[in-house]
């Protein structure tokens, strides 16, 4: 079964980190009862409503999930179908880490916290405005290994005013030398983000050369620890990367819960109300939480996911990147894969804007058959399904019934099969046909989406 990921935002901070553009506020914790109350309730619509598939992963992000009351996470998390074995991460402030706190976690199910040190040196975390120090990020990794959390990661930031290579270079070792060692670590370039006040600080913005460098650094020092890459901030040992991210960049399907809360279905997007007054008065409505939507036309789906995965260690398909001379030195082609070098990873944006998206289509071989392109898959479809986008033909022999309207639809893919015998959709992982008499398995065929039917 495909992964399917549930998002829970949770709007509520102590204070403001003034380079922070994520929806959060600092002055209505009075409202946190209502909004897990409007978050449960939304949940149970999305059971009931869009028949929501059971989470291989769940996300508590934020904000600052931690400033939860243990029982009101709880609440939320038991509102959320899981299947056996699902990662269920909460976002962590350290000053928040506390023995029971944890303790009721783990009792509630939560497998992973994510602890938000951005830096192991006090006066770079004074100057992004945090309010803890780097003893309390030992104490609280060390709670939480006692606690029994074996998947612990720390978000670090490089780039803040004052901060010198040096400093970034101990909070790497500080990070690492951790009790018990984080086995993921996520590293973000400052992003200087609109609307902040660090945006009208130009005086505090980091530099170009600066963010490189201290990237570089990072992948040389987490890599010689035994990490490894797998997307371009994010590093971990075997075995713990996160499952829930991983699902963004393979553009899977996930629903966010919550004020602000994005939601995805095969390549249908869709925001909640970004209050949570607003959030939790719909809610009680019974209005829809939604914003807005869009729905991506198959060429932007294909890009996005090109991407996505150039993003990753598994790269792309080589043919989707031209082999163009300022490429050089950015990105390495084997076994039919074009992945980042570690000086592609830090300029992954201009290397996007040189995608062909449509390479992979025109290099699969191609039969004509009864009016059809049908393809014969030369690479997995997994691959195919997630980079190149092909579309699922399904046929069904004279005599037998097809799908029809009556909510016959393919899951693994959005696009319902409507008409009598034939459908097409975008395919984007293991895909079964389910006909509403009957639940049957269909081996699909591929061919380019939109040259045919
Ligand atoms: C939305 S925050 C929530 C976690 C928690 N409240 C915290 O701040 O530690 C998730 C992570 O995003 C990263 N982040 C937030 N704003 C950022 C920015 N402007 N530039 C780079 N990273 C940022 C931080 O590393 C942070 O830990
Ligand atoms: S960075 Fe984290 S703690 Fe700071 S305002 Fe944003 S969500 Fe809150």
């Amino acid at each position: 079964m495909r992964d399917f990921g549930v998002y829970v935002h949770i709007p509520f901070c102590a204070s403001r980190c003034d380079y922070c553009a994520f929806a959060t506020w600092t002055d209505r914790d009075e409202l946190m009862e209502a909004y897990v109350e409007a978050c449960r309730t939304e949940l149970a619509r999305a059971r009931t409503d869009e028949r929501m598939a059971p989470a291989s992963s769940v996300f508590f992000g934020g904000g600052t999930p931690s400033r939860l009351p243990p029982d009101l996470l709880a609440a939320i998390l038991e509102a959320v179908p899981r299947r056996t074995g699902a990662e269920v991460t909460v976002e962590c402030n350290p000053e928040d880490a506390a023995a029971d706190r944890f303790a009721s976690w783990r009792e509630a199910g939560v497998t992973r916290v994510s602890f938000g040190v951005q830096s192991m040196v006090p006066h770079v975390l004074a100057g992004l405005g945090r309010r803890h120090d780097p003893a309390s990020v030992a104490t609280a990794v060390s709670l939480a290994g006692e606690a029994g959390f074996d998947s612990v990661n720390v978000d670090l930031i490089f780039g803040g005013a004052g901060e010198t290579d040096g400093d970034w270079r101990g909070t790497l070792e500080s990070a690492l030398a951790l009790e018990p060692a984080p086995p993921h670590v996520s590293a973000y370039a400052l992003t200087v983000e609109p609307g902040t006040p660090l945006a009208l600080d130009p005086a505090r913005h980091p530099d170009e050369d600066t963010l490189a460098g201290r990237y570089e650094e990072a992948d040389r020092i987490l890599t010689g620890a035994g990490y490894r890459w797998y997307e371009v901030s994010n590093w971990a040992r075997p075995g713990h990367e996160c499952r829930h991210n991983r699902l963004y960049w393979d553009q899977g399907d996930y629903r966010g819960i919550g004020c602000a809360a994005h939601s995805h279905r095969a390549g249908r997007r869709w925001w909640n109300l970004r209050t949570p007054e607003r959030y939790i008065a719909a809610v009680t409505a019974g209005h829809p939480t939604m914003a807005a939507e869009e729905l991506l036309t198959d060429d932007q789906r294909r890009f996005e996911g090109l991407a996505l995965a150039l993003r990753t260690a598994d790269g792309i398909p080589e043919e989707s990147l031209p082999d163009l001379p300022e490429l050089e030195g950015l990105v390495e082609r084997r076994a039919g894969r074009a992945v980042l070098t570690v000086r592609g990873r830090l300029l992954a944006n201009e290397v996007t804007t040189r995608l062909d998206p449509t390479a992979l289509l025109r290099t699969v071989p191609v039969e004509v058959t009864d009016d059809l392109l049908l393809a014969t898959p030369p690479v997995p479809l997994d691959l195919l399904a997630r980079n190149g986008k092909l579309g699922i033909v399904v046929h069904v022999d004279e005599g037998t019934q097809g799908p029809d309207d009556d909510g016959d639809r393919i899951v693994g893919n959005g696009r319902p099969v409507t008409g009598d015998e034939e459908g097409q959709a975008l395919l984007d992982g293991p895909t079964r046909l389910l006909l509403d008499h009957h639940d049957v398995e269909v081996v699909p065929q591929l061919a380019p989406v939109g040259e045919h039917l």
